[in-house]
């Protein structure tokens, strides 16, 4: 993931060009701003403030630092300890220094105490992200922050990151995130939030959203597929519902989604084979059912699929197991019936894995009882016909759908999803 991070930060720093790579200033700068006044002229406030200072604006990012040392008790890597002295982005670890464009003055552009288990009685980001006006970043991962997040955070106008994942946040969702309109990256994993994820969450510009590994348990709002996420993770929870229709409007961007170990129930919509540049698609240990959706051999790009342990049921289609990239098909747990050769050639070279199914003559299955106490009360789904919609079939000819059922999808394989869109408007 670290990968990813600083990847995508490098992206969308280069491509902003939102700061210049300089983080040292000459000392004239300093010189000519003490002199401003003119010969004599008594030195105002914000100039005296300044003074040892490479700017003002480090002059108050000063302050700012030292009042949140002071709420660091525990520091197990002697951080805090280099955050003595005026020249702050020479000195101090975890704050980094660019020049800030719209003022052309040097600043603390990000900060990073990724794995710092800092500790506190009362330790909250507010005091950072209030007053460090000019953040780019803020990355946290491995911390005990806790409280909440300032809505001031929608006055830092270049703010891109917020990390604060694996710290000690709870409650509901933060909704002052929706007032960070610039955010790419949104990471809030491994915390104890709970109840739902806001439908506004996935019309955020975002590249990247984590909220797995909390305590989220509503259903996922429709608005999901809104979202131009390429990463997407929401497992880990105890999300309940179905998989919303929408997610086919993330086709042209989303990359790896993973709805892993929740409590999803019903039947995957067949929206999801419109995602053709997913390589990643987990929706193991969940509740849903019926049949894998004959769309899924639209998923050319798709590598790594994952239905194990829910109630799927029917047969393997031999279209799926064709796909061209496909090298890990987990279909472990559930209760298919059949695998033609294409699938018996993929589970001989170990790409697909059936145990546990009611596949007959194969090893590892489940027994006869079990089976037929399943399939005594099968679970159907609603929209039964879409299971055999294939949509990126040639002119869609070759299936028997109605028109009311393809109603939504006709405008769906071509269509800018609005991500797209809205993202052109946006630097990223
Ligand atoms: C931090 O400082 C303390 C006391 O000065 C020292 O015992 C400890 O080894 C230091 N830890 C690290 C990781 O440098
Ligand atoms: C920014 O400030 C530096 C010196 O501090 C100056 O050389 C440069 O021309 C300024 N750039 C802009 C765009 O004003
Ligand atoms: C947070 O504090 C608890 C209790 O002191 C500790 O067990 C845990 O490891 C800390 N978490 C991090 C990420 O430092
Ligand atoms: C914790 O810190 C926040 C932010 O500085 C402050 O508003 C709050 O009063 C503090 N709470 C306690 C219990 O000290
Ligand atoms: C986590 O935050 C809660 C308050 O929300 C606090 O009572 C608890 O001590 C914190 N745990 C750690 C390890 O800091
Ligand atoms: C799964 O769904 C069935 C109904 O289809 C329900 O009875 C069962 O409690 C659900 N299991 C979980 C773990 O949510
Ligand atoms: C395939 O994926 C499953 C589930 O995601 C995982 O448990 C398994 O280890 C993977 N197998 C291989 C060979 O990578």
């Amino acid at each position: 993931m670290g990968n990813i991070r600083s990847f995508l930060l490098f992206i969308c720093i280069t491509l902003i060009h939102l700061f210049a790579i300089n983080g040292e200033v000459a000392p004239e700068e300093t010189l000519n701003t003490m002199t401003v006044g003119g010969g004599g002229a008594p030195l105002t406030e914000p100039l005296l403030a300044t003074r040892g200072f490479q700017s003002d604006r480090l002059a108050q990012a000063y302050k700012v630092i030292q009042a949140f040392k002071k709420k660091v008790t525990y520091d197990p890597k002697n951080i805090t300890k280099t955050w003595v002295g005026k020249n702050i982005c020479r000195d101090y670890k975890g704050f980094i220094c660019d020049v800030v464009p719209d003022l052309n003055k040097t600043t603390v552009a990000g900060v990073n105490f990724n794995n710092n288990n800092f500790n506190g009685p009362n330790l909250t980001v507010s005091e950072l992200l209030i007053g460090l006006k000019d953040l780019a970043f803020f990355h946290a991962n491995s911390n005990n922050f806790t409280g909440i997040i300032p809505s001031d955070i929608s006055r830092l106008r270049y703010f891109l990151e917020l990390d604060l994942s694996n710290n000690n946040f709870s409650g509901i969702f933060p909704y002052e995130v929706l007032h960070a309109k610039k955010l790419v990256f949104l990471d809030l994993r491994f915390n104890t939030f709970l109840g739902g994820v806001p439908p506004q969450v996935f019309l955020l510009q975002l590249d990247l959203l984590f909220v797995n590994n909390n305590n989220f348990r509503q259903a996922l709002p429709r608005y999901l597929g809104f979202t131009p996420a390429l990463y997407l993770t929401l497992a880990n929870n105890k999300f309940i519902g179905g998989i919303p229709r929408s997610i086919g409007r993330a086709a042209n961007t989303l990359r790896e989604v993973l709805f892993l170990n929740n409590k999803l129930n019903g039947c995957l919509p067949y929206e999801i084979g419109l995602l053709k540049k997913s390589t990643v698609f987990d929706v193991g240990f969940n509740n849903l059912t019926g049949p894998i959706p004959h769309s899924f051999q639209c998923l050319k790009k798709m590598e790594l699929l994952n239905l194990a342990h829910n109630k799927f049921y029917n047969e393997v289609p031999e279209a799926v197991c064709s796909l061209p990239r496909l090298y890990n098909f987990t279909a472990t747990y559930n209760y298919f019936t059949q695998v033609g050769p294409q699938c018996r050639k993929l589970i001989k070279n170990g790409v697909l894995n059936v145990k546990m199914n009611c596949i007959s003559g194969l090893p590892n299955q489940r027994s006869q009882a079990d089976c037929a106490k399943f399939f005594s009360n099968r679970p159907t789904c609603r929209r039964e016909k879409s299971m055999h919609y294939v949509p990126c079939s040639r002119g869609n000819s070759a299936n028997e759908l109605e028109s009311s059922d393809v109603e939504s999808t006709t405008a769906a394989p071509a269509p800018a999803p609005l991500g797209r869109s809205y993202g052109a408007l946006t630097p990223h």
